[in-house]
């Protein structure tokens, strides 16, 4: 098996989750990550963090989990391997602020790329498989008044994945997004993707001989009556 390496998504995702944390007051938060890799996103939230909070790391992967264990140095930290929300079934408590990272893109994309060689990505034709297991959940998991934030990428379904936030959130709110090119695999296999192109699965823009996706991030907050 191997680790997933931090890309731009960890960094987008990293920046506006440290918003989140650092603009409300700053009593002790329980923070989630579900899908942490080698824990990088939680380590930079540890690193800027305002308040003096308690972490909670989990992923599918137990490599990932043992590596995000050595590389995280925090006392207020709980690592755990499983999948989804598996791992905090039997926690009692819930938290302020659900972080998911778990893999969110068309599979046929994932499976060509090199993102994923020996990673779980098992997200289905329309990259939201994953997402939909744990928008189940989430609102259990959540205290009330808390954040749920993910990564939208735009090689899923992203009508669908507006509309499923939308019925679980009162509040959702997107950051800006950022466009980065498709590596070489992408262009190369073209002719795998385009029925995905074609039916608005994925969703790409070719420029200057490149074709471009976009990452941007959700924050979802839950309403005292949800
Ligand atoms: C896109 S990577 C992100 C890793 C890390 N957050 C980073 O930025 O480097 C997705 C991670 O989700 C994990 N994963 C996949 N399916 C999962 C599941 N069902 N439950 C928990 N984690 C899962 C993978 O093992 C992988 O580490």
């Amino acid at each position: 098996m191997a680790i997933f390496k931090k890309n731009l998504t960890s960094k987008i995702l990293s920046g506006e989750a440290i918003k989140v944390l650092n603009s409300s007051d700053q009593k002790e938060k329980k923070i989630l990550e579900i899908g942490c890799g080698d824990g990088n996103i939680t380590q930079f939230l540890i690193d800027n963090q305002l308040g003096n909070n308690q972490f909670y790391c989990s992923d599918i992967s137990e490599e990932a989990t043992d590596s995000a264990k050595k590389n995280i140095v925090y006392d207020k930290i709980n690592i755990k391997a499983g999948a989804f929300f598996d791992p905090w079934k039997n926690f009692h408590q819930s938290f302020d602020l659900v972080i998911t990272d778990v893999s969110s893109i068309s599979e046929p994309v994932a499976d060509k790329s090199d993102w994923y060689n020996g990673v779980t990505s098992d997200c289905g034709e329309n990259g939201l498989k994953n997402v939909k297991i744990i928008l189940d959940d989430v609102n259990f998991f959540l205290n009330k008044d808390g954040y749920f934030i993910l990564p939208v990428i735009s090689l899923c379904r992203l009508d669908e994945l507006y509309e499923l936030l939308k019925k679980k959130f009162n509040f959702v709110s997107y950051s800006e997004k950022v466009e980065w090119p498709l590596p070489e695999f992408f262009k190369k296999n073209i002719h795998k993707f385009d029925h995905l192109i074609k039916k608005k699965i994925i969703s790409v823009e070719y420029k200057f001989g490149a074709y471009l996706a976009f990452t941007k991030v959700a924050i979802c907050h839950k309403h005292n009556n949800q």
